[in-house]
């Protein structure tokens, strides 16, 4: 991926329109990874065709899937089992999410692999897979410093544990039950807050029996010939973290609204709605398949003058992605806007306390750095005239994007490659938006 690039943003009066977002990233990673274990072919629809995503199912067609695609639907002949040995070193980009699930699947392989990924993924912290996947059988070796990637996984016979994870997080949990998948005896994972479940919801539909009891996660292994499970059709809803630019920047603004159909409404991932309208916007949620897999429906936010909040404790991981925006919301509303309890941003794709605080205050944004978060003063006039960097972090750069539409002059954001490991049409969506046209991602 080259971070060489950059977007000039201009200040514009009010968004609006109505907007269908591209697929989930997370269900997107998780559906190429189980179909490429299925017996049989599979299809999925509305499939992420962003880096990431890309770079998953590439790995997936190396370990011995066979993958067809269109722009529409991506087809998968997967391996009936069990995976085959790579012939090179798997290379996961940029995503933590395409490392730490494929990590649990390849623990359980006959076969020692590589994975390594760009800059930011190989500054990563590792461990946190490392120690349960060894507890379970396996053998990782980080071989970059301070634990971090490229990994080396030998496939061992695997062990069922008990574990409680020492941090929230869905990437941990998700790679300690798919490893657990080739395991004898039953998995449990227990996490400390409740954290996205699309790897729970997805193995119970494809099929696999899961015992999910408050924060407790549990499910039988296969054993070393791994579970046996039909392909299927998957349909992927719109991303709710792709989603959340266009709420934050109709929100933040009065006059604007927008509408967001077929996004995903998954309740572990949409706490931001409860952010902003505790801060005073509109918003209408209309689900529509309640009874699928995972829910999904139309958002429509009208904007209005926001108030400051507070984002913290169990509310953190469940809009983990889209603290960012909350600091832009945090800018553009009036008083304080408080996150904490939110440290593992430091250690996303970029630390993402350091980069949001740097590019707020570029832009004339009274914020204060905290450990575990930041303290936002506004209503901030957004100076513009300048540059703001990204530092190559996919929601950075999209999240300062959305602040500058409110500046007083035009912004040059830098380092704005790296959007396409998540949402490649966001320039295109964001000059339509601004038009005010329809949008069909
Ligand atoms: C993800 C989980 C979250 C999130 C990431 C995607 C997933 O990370 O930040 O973008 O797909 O499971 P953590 O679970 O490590 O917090």
């Amino acid at each position: 991926m080259s971070n060489v690039d950059s977007r000039v943003v201009r200040p514009c009066p009010r968004i609006g329109g109505v907007i269908r977002v591209p697929g989930d990233k997370s269900i997107s990673h998780r559906a190429a990874m189980l179909t490429g274990l299925t017996s049989g072919g599979s299809t999925i629809e509305r499939f992420l065709l962003s880096e990431d995503c890309l770079n998953t199912l590439r790995a997936v067609e190396e370990l011995g899937a066979s993958v067809n695609r269109t722009a529409a639907v991506v087809r998968i002949r997967g391996t009936g089992g069990v995976f085959t040995r790579p012939t090179g070193v798997l290379d996961l980009g940029n995503s933590g999410t395409g490392m730490r699930l494929l990590a649990g699947l390849l623990a359980g392989q006959r076969f020692a692999s590589e994975m390594t990924g760009d800059a930011s993924l190989r500054s990563r912290p590792m461990r946190r897979i490392k120690e349960p996947l060894e507890l379970m059988g396996a053998k990782v070796e980080l071989l970059g410093e301070n634990g971090c990637a490229p990994m080396r996984i030998s496939g061992g016979v695997l062990r069922g544990i008990e574990y409680e994870l020492p941090v929230a997080s869905a990437q941990v949990k998700s790679c300690i039950l798919l490893a657990g998948l080739f395991a004898d005896g039953k998995t449990t994972v227990i996490e400390p807050r409740p954290t996205r479940d699309h790897t729970e919801r997805m193995l119970k539909a494809a099929g696999i029996p899961l015992e999910c009891d408050g924060l407790r996660i549990s499910l039988k292994g296969f054993g070393r010939a791994g579970p046996r499970f039909e392909g299927r059709k998957w349909t992927v809803p719109g991303d709710f973290s792709s989603a959340a630019f266009w709420m934050t920047a109709a929100a933040c603004r009065e006059g604007s609204e927008v509408e967001i159909e077929g996004v995903g409404l998954n309740p572990r991932r949409t706490a931001f709605i409860g952010v902003l309208c505790r801060m005073g916007a509109e918003i209408e949620v209309i689900a529509e398949c309640e009874k699928e897999w995972e829910p999904a429906g139309t958002v429509r936010v009208k904007g209005g003058r926001l108030n400051g909040t507070e984002v913290g404790g169990d509310e953190i991981s469940n809009l983990i992605d889209e603290l960012p925006l909350v600091g832009v919301a945090g800018a553009l509303a009036e008083g304080k806007t408080v996150i904490k309890d939110a440290g593992e941003l430091r250690v996303k794709e970029s630390d993402r306390i350091a980069t949001m605080c740097a590019g707020l205050s570029a832009l004339g944004v009274d914020v204060e750095e905290k450990p575990a978060g930041m303290i936002v003063r506004g209503a901030s006039r957004i100076r513009g005239g300048t540059e703001v960097d990204s530092h190559g972090d996919h929601r950075i750069a999209m999240a300062l994007a959305v602040l500058a539409l409110f500046a007083d002059t035009p912004v040059r954001i830098v380092n704005t490659a790296c959007v396409s490991t998540s949402y490649p049409g966001f320039w295109d969506d964001l000059e339509r938006m601004v038009d005010g046209r329809m949008v069909n991602g």
